[in-house]
């Protein structure tokens, strides 16, 4: 019995013993940290390997190290599972690198140079029966060189060849990686793909993002989940028609391409998440009936270098290719070209959640005819060319979760009437830049869904941020927010608008205020106990309205306005709280800085664009108010220097009058002399 409690504190000791001696035998292994069965050995400037690690450490980090070979035998941790090695210049695996390590399951090579010994690092990779995760981003590796890499690793899951320099691929690039799930290849000089993933039957999540596609066509891959191809040069995406499979595909991302048309997506499949911005996408429904434009193709064919491949038929001029997108929730469709949408596309997504449309060019939206998906929660037309908006009574009320509407940077100038307060989820709304009045009390239409040129706000209960920027607006109805509890108003860019009163009735519950170029002048921010953000940019302002003072503020911005000096009582109390400030713009004195300074010691404060704040000196010269050295300043108060001027110069006039006087006194014969001269001159003439 007592041997047996021996062995336990002597098995309880060894750890300790092996954390602890190692330290005076290796110096290197000082640089590791342990925590548990994780060493820890980031940014230690090691050449090779620590050794005299515990034996059963499972996870080693040398990442930012100096390590350009790993040597053979050097891994001698029989345990290990998670080696990282980035960041080190690694240029190679010697082949028996691993011969003790058999083990490993992840291996982190990102941002070395294999490139240089990819050969011999190919044979020590052969070597790891149970390899999954590998990440060989940032090395420089071309076409060939991945493929060696990869060879016979028949265990790989995940892989990470993301910025390398890889241009095409084609069916023996991955021919080995049959357990393959994901996939990274962004940002590498990707043109072709050629029957590149045959076979890996198991890839769900592809990343093809900033490389040089043209196109994905006769994409037939059933098994994928998530495809990205964002930022390429892709002008087609035609999945595989009349397969029987359904496509598991859920997210496709497209976005900053070139296509011109809807991508003609599959017959069956669940996805949810398409998006589509920055592309030239329009519908061409209007070209279909018309047999005099149809002399331009209906087909289009693609080949490629090796062999021609496919001769993929579209029906391009008619929509009956836009594939299954029964299920998407997501269609992000920014920046396009679309000027309609084809009869029936809307319906055909009855569980769309977010619909965004910014920057197209729809003229016209007629919410009835479309018949958006009750589960529609985000409807963004912002920045198009619509004139009309038009909903039915019906339809408002079957927009029961719509929560946030931005229908900014159009030409609307009139709406239907009750649109608003039929939402009962409505919470963010944003009418910026559209010619729309708030309606006076006696224009408050009854008829719901009839069009009408103002917009009735009252007791709208859900909504809590509204935008009203660049609408025109010229007074506000004293009682136009009364019901409202908005937490958001903003009301730049309305020149010459009267406020006031009429936003008392939000003081209790408002955070942030918009009133940039509003031409206001003196604003009593008091009653509005809950700001936190106000913006009055752009208004003329020559003193900061004490009120503000009072506020727990943590934003302000009066960029552009004619403040020439910050007191140091109001520089004090707003450096205490705010966040960020914004003071571009303004006439500051270059002698009355003291708030800069104070600005300037505070941590907590983020004065935004600091070194571009400037001021004007005496002469007006303008400098930046950073460089307090460059302009001289004789006493702390500006005016000072006036009044030296002011005193010296009389002084000086009277010195000068002082000392003609005594001049002329004293030496009489000089003004006789200087008067004979004059007199003799004249007479010499
Ligand atoms: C790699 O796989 C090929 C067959 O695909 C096989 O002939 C070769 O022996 C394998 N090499 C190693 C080192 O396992
Ligand atoms: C692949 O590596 C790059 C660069 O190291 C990294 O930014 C990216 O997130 C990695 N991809 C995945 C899927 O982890
Ligand atoms: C696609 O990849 C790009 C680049 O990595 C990334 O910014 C974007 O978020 C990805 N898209 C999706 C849907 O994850
Ligand atoms: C498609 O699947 C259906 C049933 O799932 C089957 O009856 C039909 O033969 C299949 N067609 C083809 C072309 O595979
Ligand atoms: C046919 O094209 C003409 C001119 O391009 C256009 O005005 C007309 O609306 C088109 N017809 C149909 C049915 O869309
Ligand atoms: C139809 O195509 C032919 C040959 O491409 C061309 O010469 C002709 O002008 C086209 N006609 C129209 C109406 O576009
Ligand atoms: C491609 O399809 C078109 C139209 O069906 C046909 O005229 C053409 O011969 C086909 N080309 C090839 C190479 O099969
Ligand atoms: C909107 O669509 C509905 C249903 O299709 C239609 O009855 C109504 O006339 C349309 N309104 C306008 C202004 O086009
Ligand atoms: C509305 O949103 C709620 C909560 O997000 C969700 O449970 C409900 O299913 C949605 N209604 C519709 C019709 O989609
Ligand atoms: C509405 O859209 C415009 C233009 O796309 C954008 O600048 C603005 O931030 C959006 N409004 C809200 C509240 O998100
Ligand atoms: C304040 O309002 C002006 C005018 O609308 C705008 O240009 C500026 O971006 C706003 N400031 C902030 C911090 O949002």
């Amino acid at each position: 019995m007592p041997v047996h409690g021996l062995t336990h504190i002597l098995l309880c000791l060894l750890p300790m013993w092996r954390i602890l001696t190692p330290v005076s035998s290796h110096p290197q292994h000082n640089r590791c940290h342990l925590i548990q069965r994780t060493a820890l050995c980031n940014n230690g400037k090691l050449t090779s390997v620590p050794a005299g690690l515990p034996d059963n450490t499972e996870e080693l980090h040398l990442n930012y190290n100096h390590i350009q070979t790993l040597q053979d035998s050097s891994l001698s941790y029989p345990s290990l599972i998670t080696l990282s090695l980035a960041c080190n210049n690694l240029e190679r695996l010697e082949s028996n690198t691993f011969q003790d390590s058999k083990l490993l399951e992840s291996l982190n090579l990102a941002n070395n140079n294999l490139h240089i010994g990819y050969q011999e690092t190919s044979h020590a990779l052969k070597t790891l029966p149970r390899l999954r995760v590998l990440d060989f981003s940032e090395n420089e590796l071309n076409d060939e060189m991945a493929a060696t890499l990869l060879q016979n690793l028949t265990s790989l899951e995940y892989l990470n060849l993301s910025g390398n320099l890889l241009r095409r691929l084609d069916e023996t690039s991955f021919q080995d990686l049959h357990q393959l799930k994901e996939l990274d290849l962004q940002r590498n000089l990707i043109f072709e793909i050629d029957a590149a993933f045959d076979s890996n039957p198991l890839l769900q999540r592809l990343n093809l993002a900033f490389n040089y596609l043209p196109c994905l066509v006769d994409f037939h891959m059933t098994q994928m989940v998530v495809l990205n191809a964002s930022h390429n040069f892709i002008e087609w995406f035609i999945a595989t028609q009349d397969l029987n499979d359904t496509f598991q595909l859920e997210t496709l991302d497209l976005s900053d391409n070139k296509l011109l048309f809807f991508p003609f997506l599959p017959d069956q499949s669940r996805l949810r998440n398409l998006y589509l911005s920055h592309n030239s996408i329009r519908f061409y429904e209007h070209l279909a009936d018309n047999n005099t434009d149809l002399n331009s193709t209906t087909t289009v064919e693609f080949y490629n270098i090796k062999k021609y491949k496919s001769n993929v038929t579209a029906e391009l001029w008619t929509e009956n290719l836009h594939g299954d997108i029964s299920s998407l929730e997501i269609l992000d469709l920014r920046g396009n070209q679309v000027e309609y949408f084809p009869q029936g596309f809307i319906q055909k997504m009855p569980v769309l959640s977010r619909l965004q449309m910014c920057t197209n060019c729809l003229k016209t939206l007629n919410l009835t005819s479309e018949q958006l998906s009750s589960s529609l929660y985000e409807l963004d037309v912002s920045n198009n060319r619509l004139e009309q908006f038009v909903a039915d009574e019906g339809t408002m009320t079957a927009l029961g979760n719509l929560t946030y509407l931005n229908l900014s940077l159009n030409d609307l100038r009139q709406l239907p009437s009750g649109l608003f307060s039929s939402l009962p989820s409505l919470r963010s709304v944003d009418l910026s830049y559209n010619e729309i009045d708030i309606c006076l009390p006696e224009q408050a239409e009854n008829s719901i869904g009839n069009m009408s040129p103002c917009v009735d706000w009252k007791n709208i209960e859900s909504l809590k941020q509204l935008y009203l920027k660049g609408c025109n607006l010229e007074i506000i109805p004293s009682c136009a927010f009364t019901g409202l509890s908005l937490t958001h108003l903003d009301l730049s860019d309305n020149p010459g608008l009267i406020v006031q009163e009429s936003i008392e009735s939000l003081s209790r519950t408002l955070q942030h205020l918009g009133l940039g170029n509003t031409q206001i002048q003196d604003f009593d921010f008091s009653p509005f106990q809950s700001l936190k953000s106000i913006n009055i940019s752009r208004n003329s302002l020559a003193h900061l309205p004490s009120s503000l003072l009072k506020l727990d503020l943590n934003v302000l911005d009066l960029r552009d306005n004619k403040l020439p000096t910050i007191s140091s009582g109001h520089a004090n109390a707003l450096a205490q709280k705010l966040h960020t400030v914004f003071l571009t713009g303004n006439p500051f004195n270059c002698c009355q800085t003291e708030w800069f300074r104070t600005f300037e010691a505070t941590k907590t404060i983020n004065v935004v664009g600091q070194s571009d704040i400037e001021c004007q000196d005496l002469f007006q010269i303008i400098h930046r108010v950073e460089n307090s050295q460059s302009f001289l300043c004789l006493e702390e108060g500006g005016e000072s220097i006036f009044w030296y001027i002011l005193l010296f110069v009389p002084i000086c006039l009277s010195f000068l009058f002082i000392s003609i006087i005594v001049l002329l006194t004293f030496k009489p014969k000089m003004l006789q002399k200087s008067i004979k001269k004059k007199c003799l001159k004249r007479t010499s003439y």
